[in-house]
């Protein structure tokens, strides 16, 4: 027995193709698959796009010419419930038909002329039987295979014959064997009535979709590997300032934090959106100024040609903070610490004024205040018409200083370590020793 697939339970057999149909079939909430075939000949139907829902105005339409003049005889075969799992589930896959639960069916849409609404919106369970009824202007007939074989038609006049066909949710049979006996059913009829030589049009549909698709479930999940880096959508742009060739210089934080006294009380600057007027950059020189409510920062970059390295770097020559209330600016000089190649963003977890200090405080002002800048990535030349940072250089070295603690304590007890065994292996075992049997030392005593 095949498991249930359902799109919105987490389905082990999750193959790009079930996945493709999940997403096609995600959009609106019930439908039921309808099969038609004729006798005669169907308009014909233009193919709409792939997981297009078709709504029941849209099927009254293709209708209305379907059964337009002359007397028709229309076999509703009405299945309980049905889905269009149900046909991928059942109806032999990887050209194996000899194992499909619908054999009469695929016959006699191949052999006539026929149309497939893949999806049809599902609002109630009478939609379909009463939108026959109003489009032949009979009451439709309830039969089945028995009675059919009984009944005689008048063809001169619009017949509806509404079949019922049980479906399998509270069965004691498997799935396949009872949709196997509808198959039956319908081969049947169809048979019958090719005997009595009466023209027909069948559809096959279900009362009600068999598995309701749970759309919240589907659409909040999201599909795929984006599980693990979750935030995406919250998310915040960088800061872009653009020259008249495109953007030109570039920043992101997460947070830029300053305090303005010894006071641990910090303000979040990138809360706000600032105007970045008094902003500019030609090829050697930018600077990025953010004009925000009670404050401005400014991030003054310069580049130029190291000859030692045979390339360009850039440096954050000073980061100025002033405070629009009192006019006072405070400076701090980043050049010794925040460099890189021209054509490489900048990238720090922590830009800060304190501690591991990136920034050098370069007045009087600045020595009172600090700045803290968390996960910061700034870039001021060569965004080259891109609208994404460059490779970044990482401010954390491979290098740090705990790793060359730790080096430097390893190698000193190495060398210790050496120095002794070195010690002990210069000791050498005497090659007399005195024998206690033998006869003991004697030193000859003369005058
Ligand atoms: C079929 O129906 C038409 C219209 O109601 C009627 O005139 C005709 O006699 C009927 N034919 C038979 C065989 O009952
Ligand atoms: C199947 O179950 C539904 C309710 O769950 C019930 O109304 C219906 O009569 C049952 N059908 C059969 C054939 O037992
Ligand atoms: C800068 O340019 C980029 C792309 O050219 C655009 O997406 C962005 O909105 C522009 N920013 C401003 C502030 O004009
Ligand atoms: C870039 O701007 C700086 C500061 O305004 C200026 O000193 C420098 O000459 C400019 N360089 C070029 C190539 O325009
Ligand atoms: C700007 O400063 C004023 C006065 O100190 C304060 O009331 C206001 O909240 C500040 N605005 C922001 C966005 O910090
Ligand atoms: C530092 O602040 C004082 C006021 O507290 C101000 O007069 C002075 O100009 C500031 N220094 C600089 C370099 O901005
Ligand atoms: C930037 O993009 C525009 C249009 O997309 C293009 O015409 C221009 O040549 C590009 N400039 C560079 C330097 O890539
Ligand atoms: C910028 O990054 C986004 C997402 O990472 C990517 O889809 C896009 O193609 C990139 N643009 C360029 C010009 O590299």
């Amino acid at each position: 027995m095949a498991e249930s697939r359902n799109c919105g339970e987490g389905s082990v057999m999750v193959s790009a193709l079930f996945l493709a149909f999940c997403l096609a079939s995600a959009s609106s909430t019930a439908q039921v698959p309808l099969l038609m075939w004729s006798s005669k000949s169907l308009p014909t139907l233009a193919s709409p796009p792939a997981g297009h829902i078709t709504s029941m105005e849209e099927l009254s339409a293709y209708l209305t010419p379907a059964f337009g003049s002359g007397s028709h005889t229309v076999l509703l075969f009405l299945q309980d419930k049905l889905s269009k799992d149900d046909f991928t589930r059942f109806g032999g896959v990887f050209g194996n038909k000899q194992e499909s639960a619908f054999r009469n069916l695929e016959a006699a849409l191949q052999s006539s002329s026929s149309v497939t609404f893949p999806a049809l919106e599902w609002r109630e369970e009478s939609a379909i039987p009463t939108l026959l009824q109003e489009k032949l202007g009979v009451s439709p007939l309830l039969v089945d295979a028995e009675t059919l074989s009984h009944l005689s038609l008048n063809t001169s006049v619009n017949n509806l014959l509404l079949f019922n066909l049980p479906y399998c949710s509270n069965s004691t049979k498997p799935c396949k064997e009872v949709l196997s006996d509808n198959d039956q059913v319908i081969g049947k009829v169809l048979s019958l009535l090719k005997a009595k030589d009466v023209s027909y049009t069948a559809i096959y549909t279900g009362l009600q979709p068999s598995q309701v698709i749970s759309e919240p479930s589907v659409l909040n999940q999201q599909v795929g590997r984006t599980l693990l880096q979750a935030p995406g959508a919250d998310v915040r742009p960088p800061i872009m300032f653009n020259s008249s060739g495109g953007p030109c210089i570039m920043l992101w934080a997460q947070s830029l934090l300053i305090s303005l006294s010894s006071s641990p009380e910090w303000i979040d600057l990138a809360a706000e959106t600032p105007t970045l007027s008094g902003s500019m950059c030609n090829s050697t020189n930018s600077m990025l100024m953010l004009n925000f409510v009670n404050y401005t920062l400014s991030f003054t970059m310069s580049q130029r040609f190291y000859p030692v390295s045979a390339r360009n770097w850039f440096t954050l020559d000073s980061v100025q903070l002033r405070v629009k209330s009192t006019g006072q600016t405070g400076s701090f000089i980043g050049s010794r610490g925040i460099y890189a190649p021209a054509e490489y963003s900048f990238r720090c977890q922590s830009v800060t004024s304190f501690r591991d200090a990136l920034l050098i405080p370069s007045n009087q002002n600045a020595t009172q205040w600090r700045v803290n800048f968390v996960d910061f990535q700034i870039q001021g030349f060569g965004l080259s018409n891109g609208t994404n940072f460059s490779y970044a250089s990482d401010c954390a070295g491979f290098f740090s200083a705990g790793i060359w603690m730790g080096l430097i304590t390893s190698l000193l007890m190495l060398l210790i370590f050496v120095y002794g065994l070195h010690m002990i292996m210069q000791l050498n075992t005497m090659d007399r020793f005195d024998d206690p049997k033998g006869p003991s030392i004697s030193v000859p005593q003369s005058d």
